[in-house]
């Protein structure tokens, strides 16, 4: 089989990684992959984004399945836009990925077939978002209802900087469409888990629950950022969590997309804050997480591609899916000074021979003139065990 996967990531990466220990998997091409990715894969420069030159590249190049990971393709509709010329590819419609692409499209979604999630309102009028805020206690959370880069979810503990994240999205458009609308929810205090499963729209496969490292430094400190590590499994989420998670969360998303027209194929992403008053849904994610998939992956026992051809053709129920019953941990090693500024171009040595059950996966990685690796993001290796 001819395969290409779109993204640049640590977690595309991981993806091929484990795709080419599948013999049927003869050529990988990776749109655009990066420097380490090249080890694996060949890398075509077509950015995540260019769907239009990723459906000619496919075409063009006798592709047979695609793997589509990262959000804004999947929510420019690339996954319909390659079934329309005859390829197959691994992840959800754009109808159904509006699941990540619209805030205000999965907390109606969840309302209205009663899946736990925090309370929320949206709105698309300065005046009105701000009236509801002042009903309502800090710490507020504000959230622009499309893709913002990560970067539209605001956590204020003043009404100032409230007030501030709501101008950014509905007065000032720093997130141009993507902040037309904000969801203002109420504030939830847990430990927080992702739970990732394949979905060919009718059955669904858990992976093993991970859970997302955020923050930039050591000892829960610095910003913000897409993920510093991560582990799986969740030591938080028990058996009986789990279960429960299934019952109230898991089957309803899925039953409520089938519903709604939209089933969920591909692997759908469930952010779970762990409260008091049991798991709630903070965000869906239409995709594989950074870097949940790292260490997700390293725990699968059997094959990633035919989990995902699975997945595509509505075969899951039958399909092979294991996880050893094993730990597995990814740490990032981050550029300094993200996620705000940070250098490029630095040079990178890695060791020839690592111990067998260690796997790197390159990120910000490219090549200089003459051919060794250097830096050109802020999250560079993620190295997993
Ligand atoms: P999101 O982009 O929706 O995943 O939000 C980014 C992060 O903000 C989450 O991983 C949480 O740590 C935090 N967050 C989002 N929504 C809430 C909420 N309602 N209550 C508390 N923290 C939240
Ligand atoms: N690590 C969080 C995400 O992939 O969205």
């Amino acid at each position: 089989m001819n395969i290409m996967v779109i993204g640049s990531g640590g977690r595309e990466s991981a993806v091929i990684r484990k795709l080419r220990e599948n013999p049927s998997a003869e050529k990988l091409y990776a749109l655009p992959g990066n420097a380490g990715i090249a080890r694996m894969a060949e890398c075509v420069p077509i950015s995540a984004t260019d769907v239009f030159a990723a459906v000619e590249f496919a075409k063009s190049h006798e592709i047979d399945y695609a793997v589509v990971t990262p959000d804004d393709p999947l929510c420019l509709g690339l996954v319909d836009m390659l079934e329309e010329a005859g390829i197959p590819a691994f992840g959800p419609s754009k109808a159904a990925a509006r699941i990540e692409g619209s805030k205000a499209f999965a907390k109606n979604l969840m309302k209205k077939y009663g899946i736990p999630t925090a309370a929320f309102e949206t709105f698309d009028d300065y005046d009105a978002a701000r009236e509801y805020l002042l009903t309502l206690k800090p710490p507020y959370v504000i959230k622009a209802d499309g893709l913002a880069l990560g970067k539209g979810v605001t956590i204020a503990e003043t009404l100032a900087d409230a007030e501030a994240a709501l101008a950014d999205c509905l007065l000032s458009r720093k997130f141009g469409d993507s902040g037309k609308q904000v969801v203002i929810e109420e504030y939830l205090t847990g430990v927080e888990a992702s739970l990732l499963l394949f979905s060919d729209g009718e059955t669904y496969r858990l992976m093993p629950a991970a859970m997302d490292h955020k923050r930039a430094l050591d000892g829960d400190k610095g910003g913000n950022t897409g993920g510093m590590g991560s582990i799986a499994p969740n030591p938080c989420v028990t058996p009986a969590l789990l279960s429960e998670i299934e019952r109230t969360i898991v089957a309803p998303t899925l039953a409520a997309m089938r519903s709604e027209g939209c089933p969920f194929k591909g692997c759908l992403f469930i952010g779970l804050m762990l409260t008091d008053d049991g798991a709630k849904v903070i965000e869906y994610n239409a995709r594989l997480g950074d870097p949940e998939t790292q260490s997700i992956l390293a725990l699968l026992e059997s094959d990633l591609l035919s989990a995902m051809l699975a997945a595509t053709d509505g075969t899951l129920s039958s399909a092979d899916v294991r996880f050893r019953d094993k730990r597995a941990c990814c740490v990032v090693l981050a550029s300094g000074g993200y996620p705000a500024s940070y250098e490029k171009g630095m040079k990178i040595t890695v060791p020839d021979v690592l111990p067998s059950n260690v796997k790197l996966d390159f990120a910000g990685v490219s090549f200089d003139a003459d051919g060794s690796y250097i830096t050109s993001g802020g999250r560079v290796i993620g190295v997993t065990a």
